[in-house]
């Protein structure tokens, strides 16, 4: 498929030019119509009944299950549902037995959701590291290595940052936490269905995920896949129906994993749509959406980098489909919203939910940066309107 050809069922794309997939990407039409025949054909419930259509729901629920469970390399058996990704990481920060006295590492590249759900476990005696990364928003994994001592159980970090798309050595620091005997964890927010992510070769026992970003899925929709090593460790935060095979008045024996974690009902037509949205993105080929992300966010930065007055993050070289900038002098809300009024593009501005990546690359007396972020639906057009009009907001505004 080119990418005329997702154009071709994004109709939105026709109306704003979106460079805000980092955020959520629209959904493609295969995928609404997978979740319009789940409402208009066997709008059941999955799970419970014995009826046909409830039978079908379930299958077509669990068909999902495999195959993103092919798509990221890992057994059905270790792929939790999730709303999204925040969710995930709660799931493991709460559920996992972490005791007084621990210690977590996470660098301070962070999105909040990969930072606040452990900073949170400070009530319970549970120490925190901070590990800084470079101005250009990298992790050193000699910086790990330092932290490491004997009171630390877990090392988490993003894949790829989403304030400023910079690459995690993360099979080089999956190597760290294995000699070290650590848990690891890796966020895959920005990562997933943009490039190969193979939870195997990563090392990881944790792997959050959205699939409402790039896997082109549904909003709320996202997954933990938590390795077989490590899963009858984690216990359940959301009891109820579904996640127990026995009962009685005074206790409970769980389901088998992953059922147990995935209380009530489910986001049924999400989960099917994610399906059909796996199906797409084999359909695309993730090796063709790699080199088209890598080749366009190389165009972006070096033409946004070459405007006056321009102030771009990261380093070109290790940057994916995310590029951050400002313009000097002009808060980046002001720019976002001259972009949208001037030729509907579609940006993020401010933190970023990430406030202290943002100081770490120094943008954070700007308020934050601008920050485009883009698919395979994107075109060197767009990319082409965009430098255009931030060269006119520069000459006027820029310092
Ligand atoms: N996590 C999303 C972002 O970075 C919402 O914009």
């Amino acid at each position: 498929m080119k990418t005329a050809d997702v154009r071709a069922d994004i109709p939105f794309l026709k109306e704003v030019i979106y460079l805000d997939a980092a955020s959520t990407t629209p959904t493609p039409k295969p995928v609404v119509d997978a979740m319009c025949n789940y409402f208009y054909k066997f709008n059941s419930n999955t799970g419970r009944g014995a009826y046909r259509t409830a039978v079908k729901a379930t299958s077509e629920f669990e068909k999902t299950r495999i195959k993103l469970a092919k798509f990221i390399n890992c057994s059905e058996n270790e792929l939790i549902f999730t709303k999204n990704t925040t969710e995930a990481i709660n799931l493991v920060s709460n559920g996992f037995n972490f005791k007084k006295g621990d210690s977590i590492i996470v660098p301070n590249i962070e999105h909040h959701s990969n930072l606040i759900p452990w900073l949170n476990l400070k009530k319970k005696g549970i120490n925190v590291k901070i590990v800084e990364a470079d101005q250009y928003g990298v992790v050193d994994p000699e910086d790990l290595i330092e932290a490491i001592d004997e009171t630390v159980r877990l090392l988490t970090i993003t894949h790829v940052s989403n304030s400023i798309g910079a690459i995690q050595p993360v099979e080089e620091i999956g190597k760290i936490a294995e000699e070290n005997e650590l848990l690891y964890m890796v966020d895959a927010a920005q990562s997933a269905g943009h490039m190969e992510l193979d939870v195997k070769k990563i090392n990881a026992h944790f792997v959050a995920g959205p699939g409402h970003k790039g896997l082109l899925g549904p909003v709320g929709t996202g997954f933990l896949y938590c390795s077989q090593q490590v899963i009858n460790d984690l216990q359940p935060q959301n009891f109820g129906g579904g996640t127990v095979v026995q009962v009685t008045e005074n206790d409970f024996k769980l389901s088998k994993v992953p059922a147990r974690f995935e209380g009530g009902t489910q986001n049924i037509a999400g989960v099917i749509g994610l399906g059909a949205a796996i199906d797409y993105l084999n359909k695309i080929g993730l090796d063709k959406i790699e080199k088209h992300g890598k080749r366009l966010t190389k165009m972006m930065f070096s033409e946004i980098e070459d405007i006056e007055n321009i102030i771009v993050y990261g380093r070109p070289e290790n940057i994916y489909d995310i590029v951050g900038f400002n313009i000097s002098g002009v808060n980046s809300h002001d720019v976002a919203k001259i972009l949208d009024e001037q030729r509907s593009i579609c940006v993020r501005s401010g933190f970023h939910c990430a406030i202290p990546a943002i100081k770490q690359i120094g943008a954070f007396e700007l308020g934050g940066t601008v920050r485009a972020s883009i698919h395979y639906y994107n075109t060197d057009e767009e990319i082409k309107i965009l430098v255009e009009t931030l060269e006119e907001i520069s000459k006027f505004l820029g310092d």
